[in-house]
């Protein structure tokens, strides 16, 4: 039976394999009432992160709180010493703990992990985030538009709590709504797709967020013909494909290994 490690190790092999790594926080900055921006240094080099790829990010809870918490990465800046940013929503006792990390703690990481957003169809691409969805499509955002490659990205939050607007490094979305209307459109974010799909001529989506979120804006694109990618939320134990306690079913009843083979999938393989 190979060890975790002996598994950590062949994956490492890979040219994207995943570290484990340690890093430093430089800014830990509270953006909305529930939600930090947590920049971190880090102190050796990891294989550069793509798009909807996340970290499992160790909080410092010793035995009591074991595992690392699963956070996508939001930014991330290659020189002149590698950093990450990363977007946190307080939900419990590990993510409390990041968002009251203090510059120059140290954090240890491992990833990058999981499958990230495949390449789009055609030339213009939607974005959609749900929540703290936002992070990984921020990311997108601006890898699409460093090819040049054009797209919007909008954001629906439950309320004005965890609205995050952006940032000037790592951009900020076209549009912004609120569940209850206290910032921003009332509404949820995926009201009027199929107008918007048809008014604005997307040939791609690209969604992340609440799973009803996600079947809806996968719904919308299939009757309208747009390839439509998802990612996936799941709890999440090894991040590495061995424990299985991420798996979810997916069309047909096949059980997709989120950790490993998503987050993201094609929507046709998770939706029926
Ligand atoms: C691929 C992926 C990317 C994510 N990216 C982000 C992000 O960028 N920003 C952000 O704020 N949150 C993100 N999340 C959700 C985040 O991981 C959870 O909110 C966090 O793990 C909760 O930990 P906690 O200790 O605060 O909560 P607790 O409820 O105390 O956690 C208890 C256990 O449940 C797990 N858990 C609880 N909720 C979730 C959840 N929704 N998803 C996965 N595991 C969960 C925790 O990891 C922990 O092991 C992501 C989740 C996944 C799967
Ligand atoms: S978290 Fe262990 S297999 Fe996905």
């Amino acid at each position: 039976m190979p060890s975790w490690r002996d598994h950590l190790q062949r994956l490492r092999v890979a040219e994207h394999g995943p570290a484990l790594v340690r890093a430093v926080v430089a800014r830990n900055e509270r953006v909305a009432a529930r939600v930090c921006v947590l920049d971190l240094r880090l102190e050796e080099d990891v294989p550069a992160p793509s798009a909807g790829q996340f970290f499992l990010v160790d909080c410092g809870g010793g035995r009591e709180h074991l595992l690392r918490r699963p956070l996508s990465v939001m930014g991330y800046d290659p020189a002149p010493q590698p950093a990450l940013i990363f977007l946190v929503e307080v939900v419990g006792w590990g993510t409390r703990r990041l968002c009251a990390m203090q510059p120059g703690e140290k954090v240890g990481l491992l990833g990058p992990l999981g499958r990230g957003f495949g390449a789009p169809a055609g030339r213009f691409s939607l974005l959609i985030a749900g929540g703290m969805g936002i992070a990984p499509l921020l990311f997108l955002s601006h890898e699409l538009k460093s090819r040049e490659q054009a797209c919007d990205l909008i954001a629906g939050f439950r309320d004005s709590g965890q609205v995050f607007g952006g940032r000037q490094d790592i951009g900020s979305p076209n549009g912004v709504c609120t569940e209850d209307g206290s910032m921003g459109g009332r509404g949820k974010v995926c009201d009027g797709l199929a107008g918007r799909l048809s008014e604005f001529g997307y040939t791609s989506v690209f969604a992340c967020g609440p799973g009803g979120m996600l079947e809806e804006t996968a719904r919308v694109c299939a009757a309208a013909g747009v390839p439509c990618q998802v990612s996936l939320d799941s709890r999440m134990a090894c991040g590495l494909g061995m424990c299985r306690g991420c798996v979810k079913q997916g069309a047909g009843g096949a059980n997709l290994c989120v950790c490993k083979d998503g987050p993201v999938f094609d929507s046709t393989q998770v939706f029926d």
